[in-house]
C-alpha cells in the first residue's frame, strides 16, 4: 500500500467521544519525552559481573557455548578487576574450577583452594571491588552435586535415606567451613547457592563463630531446577553425574513456594535474596519484591545469555538490544541488582559505546 495515498474520510472519522482524552501516544513523540516519562533506567551499577577461575597462569579459556566469556587463571584477575571497575560494575561473583574434585569438594574449603586464592588477587589489586562468592559444592564435588551424597556408608545420618541422596545437614556443615576460608580471604559476600534447607542459617553461624559478622550474605533463596543452566555447567565444569538437581533445587511450576523459601532465608539472616533464572521467572522476581523488604537480585542466567547470542549469531536479533531490553526488563520486575554476563558489554553500550 502507498501510504502517501489520501485515505478515505471514512477511515480517520472519529467518533467525538473518542478523540482528545486518552492519547498515551503524546508522550512517546520524541526521544526526549520518552526519555522524560521512562520509569525504568538501568545503569551498570545494577550489575554484577560472574567470574570463571581456574589454577595456572596466562590462561584465558574461551568458553564454547558463552561467547565473550572465559576461564580465567588467577594471574588474569588482577586486569580484569581494573577493567569491571572502570566500567562502572560495582561486584563480581567468583564460580572456581578446582584442580581436583573429590568426594567432599575440599578445594572449597582449603585456603589455598581456586576461589580463595582468586579472593586474595582481587581484593590485593581492587579493594574497592566487592567481591561475592558463590557458595555451593557441585563444582568441586567429583558427583558435581551440590554436597554430600549418601553412599550407604557407616554414617548414623545416612541410615533409611536412599542411596544417592543429598545429605542436607552433614552439606551445611562444609558450607559453613567454607564460607569461613573465603571470608578469611578477604570475600565482602558469600552467596550460598546449594538450596539446602537452613543454609542461610548455617553459614551465618559460622561467620559469627569465626568473628566475621561483618561479611553479609546474599541467598540464592528461589533458585529454580532450570535447564537455562545448561552453559553454566560446560563453563564450570560441574554437570551432576548422575540424576538431576530436583531433589534440591525449586520446581519451575511454583511461585508460592519461592515466597516460602525466601521468608525461610529471611529469618535465618539473608542480607539480600535472589530470584534465579530472572527472564522466565519474572512473576516470581515481583512477587518477592512486593513481599519482602530486602534488596533483591536476579540471576540472568548462561541459558539466557546463550540464547540471545545463538540468536544474534543467526542474524535472528540484535543482540545488543534484545540484551538490553531483557535487562530492563528485569529490572522493572523489581531487581536491584542484576546478574549478568552481559555486564561489561551492556555498561559500554549505556556509555554510548558498541
Ligand atoms: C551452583 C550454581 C549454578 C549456577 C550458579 N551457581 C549451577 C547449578 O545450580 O547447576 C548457574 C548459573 C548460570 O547458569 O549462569 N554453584
Amino acid at each position: 500500500m502507498n501510504l502517501i495515498q489520501p485515505m478515505p474520510a471514512t477511515v480517520y472519522t472519529q467518533p467525538a467521544e473518542t478523540d482528545s482524552v486518552r492519547r498515551p501516544r503524546r508522550l512517546r513523540i520524541s526521544p526526549a519525552l520518552r526519555r522524560m516519562v521512562r520509569e525504568t533506567t538501568l545503569s551498570s551499577a545494577d550489575f554484577i559481573y560472574p567470574l570463571f577461575v581456574r589454577h595456572g597462569r596466562g590462561e584465558r579459556r574461551p568458553i564454547a557455548s558463552m561467547p565473550g566469556q572465559f576461564q580465567l587463571s588467577v594471574d588474569q584477575l588482577a586486569a580484569e578487576a581494573d577493567q569491571v571497575l572502570e566500567l562502572g560494575i560495582p561486584a563480581v561473583i567468583l564460580f572456581g574450577i578446582p584442580a581436583e574434585k573429590d568426594w567432599c569438594g575440599s578445594d572449597n574449603f582449603s585456603p589455598h583452594g581456586v576461589v580463595p586464592e582468586a579472593i586474595r588477587v582481587l581484593k590485593a589489586a581492587a579493594p574497592e571491588l566487592t567481591v561475592i562468592s558463590d557458595m555451593c559444592f557441585c563444582e568441586y564435588t567429583d558427583h558435581g552435586h551440590c554436597g554430600l551424597i549418601n553412599t550407604h556408608g557407616a554414617d548414623d545420618y545416612s541410615a533409611g535415606l536412599p542411596e544417592g541422596y543429598l545429605l542436607n545437614d552433614p552439606s551445611l556443615e562444609l558450607l559453613g567451613r567454607a564460607s569461613v576460608v573465603h571470608a578469611e580471604a578477604g570475600a565482602d559476600v558469600i552467596a550460598p547457592s546449594a538450596m539446602l534447607d537452613h543454609m542461610v542459617a548455617a553459614v551465618r553461624r559460622a561467620l559469627d563463630e569465626a568473628s566475621l559478622q561483618h561479611v553479609a550474605i546474599l541467598s540464592y533463596a528461589a533458585k529454580y531446577a532450570s535447564s537455562f543452566y545448561g552453559p553454566f555447567r560446560d563453563a564450570a565444569e560441574s554437570p551432576p553425574s548422575f540424576g538431576d538437581r530436583s531433589q534440591y533445587q525449586m520446581d519451575p511450576a511454583n511461585r508460592r513456594e519461592a515466597l516460602k523459601e525466601v521468608a525461610l532465608d529471611v529469618d535465618e539472616g539473608a542480607d539480600m535474596i535472589m530470584v534465579k533464572p530472572a527472564l522466565p521467572y519474572l512473576d516470581v522476581l515481583a512477587a518477592v519484591r512486593q513481599q519482602f523488604n530486602l534488596p533483591t537480585a536476579a540471576y540472568h542466567v548462561s541459558g539466557e545469555y546463550a540464547m540471545l547470542h545463538a540468536a544474534a549469531a543467526n542474524g535472528w536479533l540484535d543482540l545488543r538490544k534484545c540484551a538490553l531490553e531483557s535487562l530492563t526488563s528485569i529490572k522493572r520486575a523489581g531487581a536491584d541488582m542484576i546478574l549478568t554476563y552481559f555486564a561489561k558489554d551492556a555498561a559500554r553500550w549505556l556509555d554510548g559505546g558498541q
